[in-house]
């Protein structure tokens, strides 16, 4: 199976938080099919009749599905895009998955300027933006890459610091850390293969702007 199969549109979704919030967006512009839940183990789900495949992959894996045109479109959060730094297009805001990146760090050991922690250990899932940030800041730090529980890296003494999302702050609170440094805004975004725009021009075209429709008239 490959995304070069023209009858079908292929779309990577995204396995865990984002994943039934997308399946909820896209029926509302007709695109589902049987087994598109997050309780199916299928990989590979096919709506024959409207010809759309479904991809469900390991989050941080959709924009590489996308890029290398396995998957025509995906939908998958700014964080994770602006990390992997992928040949893409970015359609779309689809105005779900709100959080946002920044730096925290142990309340009891808070020092008083950013800069203050030059030189020191962060931890974190995105060390790609976290150099950025800094290093626009002058700041050489070290970047510990972990895959999740970003918290437990100060908590633990593997780093003075953590570049990380928060959404609703309780992970945050519940570990006694506190943000000192917002970096930016994520959300969920639609993004498609730069050669399936242009081969699939019409129905990307028509979805998009279906999408377009459904979120400007907001929840229902
Ligand atoms: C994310 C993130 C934080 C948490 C923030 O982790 O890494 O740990 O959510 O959410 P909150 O502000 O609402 O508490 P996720 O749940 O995706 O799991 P992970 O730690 O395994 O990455």
């Amino acid at each position: 199976m490959t995304s070069n199969d023209n009858d079908y549109l292929t779309i990577a979704l995204p396995k865990g938080k984002l994943f039934s919030l997308s399946a909820k967006l896209l029926v509302r512009v007709g695109y589902t099919a049987e087994d598109l839940s997050d309780k199916s183990r299928k990989l590979i789900i096919t709506n024959e009749e409207k010809k759309i495949r479904f991809i469900v992959s390991k989050t941080s894996d959709v924009p590489t599905y996308v890029e290398y045109g396995a998957a025509d479109i995906g939908i998958i959060g700014k964080d994770v895009l602006l990390e992997a730094n992928k040949e893409v297009y970015e359609m779309l805001d689809l105005g779900f998955g709100k959080c946002h990146l920044m730096m925290a760090v142990p309340k009891a050991e808070k020092r008083e300027k950013l800069t203050d922690y030059d030189h020191t250990r962060v931890a974190t899932k995105y060390p790609h933006i976290a150099e950025q940030f800094f290093g626009q800041r002058g700041m050489q730090m070290e970047y510990i890459k972990l895959n999740g529980s970003i918290e437990l890296g100060p908590i633990v003494g593997l780093s003075e610091s953590i570049v990380d999302i928060v959404e609703t702050g309780t992970t945050l609170r519940e570990n006694d850390l506190e943000e000192i440094v917002h970096i930016v805004d994520a959300s969920a975004r639609l993004i498609v293969n730069r050669v399936s725009f242009k081969l699939k021009f019409d129905r990307i075209h028509e979805l998009v702007e279906d999408l377009r429709r459904v979120l400007n008239r907001g929840e229902e």
